[in-house]
């Protein structure tokens, strides 16, 4: 089932998400929608609080299009090593028409739970799956991209920014 996206301006989006206790059947469901509603959208990766729920939840893959599909779903995901730096372009599905410049570690192990609950330890996996798996955390942490570019991005942007922030209000929450 393909879920409605929350953007930018909407409460649950500044939120530091809940710990998942128990990978119940309903959160495997809720993972596999979110995969669904993120492949839809073309995306790249989708944290539970942009589809409403404020628990500790991401899906992700970066496979491109002709490429066949590895989705990742991580329950309470954790950045146990963080190493080097790289700046790469970022978007978000709940920030349309945004994209800049992002600072962060290259390489990083990230730790949680799979879809079945059973522990996973991805290791020093760098690029754009580390660059995502590290935006989508950020959400659960109640941290958008845009609060990490720079001021000359936030300015040129700020326009956008307003008018979403405008328009997600509107919309009940
Ligand atoms: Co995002």
């Amino acid at each position: 089932m393909v879920l409605p996206i929350y953007l930018y301006g909407q409460k649950v989006l500044r939120k530091r998400a809940q710990e998942v206790s128990k990978v119940s059947p309903e959160l495997t469901k809720l993972a596999e929608d979110m995969l669904e509603t993120m492949y839809k959208s073309a995306g790249i990766g989708l944290a539970a609080p942009q589809v409403g729920h404020s628990i500790r939840l991401i899906v992700v893959d970066v496979t491109g299009e002709d490429e066949e599909k590895h989705p990742y779903v991580m329950f309470n995901p954790a950045v146990t090593v963080k190493k080097g730096e790289c700046v790469a372009e970022e978007g978000c599905l709940s920030v349309p028409g945004v994209w800049a410049d992002v600072e962060r570690p290259e390489t990083i192990t990230v730790e949680s739970l799979d879809k079945h609950g059973k522990k996973q330890v991805l290791r020093n996996i760098e690029g754009l799956l580390a660059r995502c798996i590290q935006h989508e955390i950020d959400h659960l942490e109640g941290v958008l991209f845009v609060d990490k570019i720079s001021a000359t991005d936030r300015t040129l942007n700020e326009g956008k920014l307003k008018k979403l922030s405008k328009e997600s209000k509107s919309v009940p929450a």
